[in-house]
């Protein structure tokens, strides 16, 4: 299958085919979500958590980025990537976002990068990034590198002033020249009002049913990350669960004598060839 463009994406609102969009941080699973047909990976900041073992997302860096970012595209070279901009990498200035932007595009040839909130300040970086020639999607809602201003890792817009705020925030980010936005943790409610309001495509995480594509952490999905579950996931797997077993198994195993069984696992010598080794370790 073909990589999927802005084209693609815009078609796929105008029929009404939804976007199936997941996370992925390295190359073994960047790779076995392209072969599931997924139609973008973004690879988040959540990689500070879900791979780095950091409590949040603020430790992430943007050479941390970049590495990961590499990796996906290794893995998934046909699927449209999008690059999570980390936390300080675009809230100095309009050239430091630009200049960080296109280090995800230059160094690890992602297709779009993607930053949280949906104040002035964050319009002019989206206007910068998207005027240098990169795709820009915006990201409102529940934003973890804001968590301190709203108030934790928590829903959004449960009030009819909160979701009116939101709803704002989407035009200006839209007007401001992204390409799409990414609606994490509001009501379907404000979710659909969004997506209503659009005329970008318009992608969900904990936003309902009404948005035109999906958005799941991998981790989350396949069961992996138990730290912490937010309400929205829903398990497809329980992949977690398979590994540990696999892990105890492969313990009990070495420490019983049982792995590896030498005929099955281990590499091949001719009798000749051992009578002539053992001589030689006599000598
Ligand atoms: O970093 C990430 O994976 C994200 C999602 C939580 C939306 O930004």
């Amino acid at each position: 299958m073909a990589k999927k463009t802005i084209n693609d994406f815009a078609q796929m609102v105008e029929k009404g085919e939804k976007i199936v969009y997941l996370t992925a941080y390295d190359y073994l699973t960047a790779k076995m979500q392209e072969k599931a047909g997924v139609d973008m990976i973004l690879v988040g900041d959540s990689l500070g958590m879900v791979c780095l073992g950091y409590d949040t997302t603020f430790p992430v860096t943007m050479d941390d980025m970049v590495r990961h970012c590499q990796a996906v595209r290794r893995g998934a070279p046909n699927t449209f990537i999008v690059g999570d901009m980390p936390y300080m990498s675009y809230q100095k200035s309009d050239e430091d976002a630009v200049a960080n932007a296109g280090r995800l595009v230059k160094e690890a040839l992602v297709d779009c990068i993607k930053l949280e909130g949906g104040g002035e300040m964050i319009a002019s970086r989206v206007k910068a990034i998207q005027q240098a020639g990169i795709l820009v999607m915006g990201h409102i809602g529940l934003t973890p590198q804001f968590m301190g201003q709203i108030g934790g890792y928590k829903a959004q817009g449960r009030s009819a002033a909160a979701a009116m705020k939101i709803v704002d925030q989407a035009k200006v980010i839209e007007e401001a020249g992204a390409f799409s936005i990414l609606v994490e943790g509001v009501p379907t409610a404000v979710g659909k009002a969004i997506t209503e309001r659009a005329g970008i495509p318009i992608l969900g995480i904990g936003a309902g049913s009404y948005t035109h594509g999906q958005l799941l952490i991998y981790a989350d999905m396949v069961g992996m990350y138990d730290n912490f579950t937010p309400k929205f996931v829903k398990k497809y797997a329980n992949v977690g669960e398979v590994l540990t077993n696999a892990f105890k198994e492969y313990t009990e195993e070495v420490r019983q004598g049982q792995f590896p069984v030498d005929d099955e696992h281990t590499y091949k010598m001719s009798d000749e060839e051992v009578k002539e080794f053992l001589v030689a370790l006599e000598k």
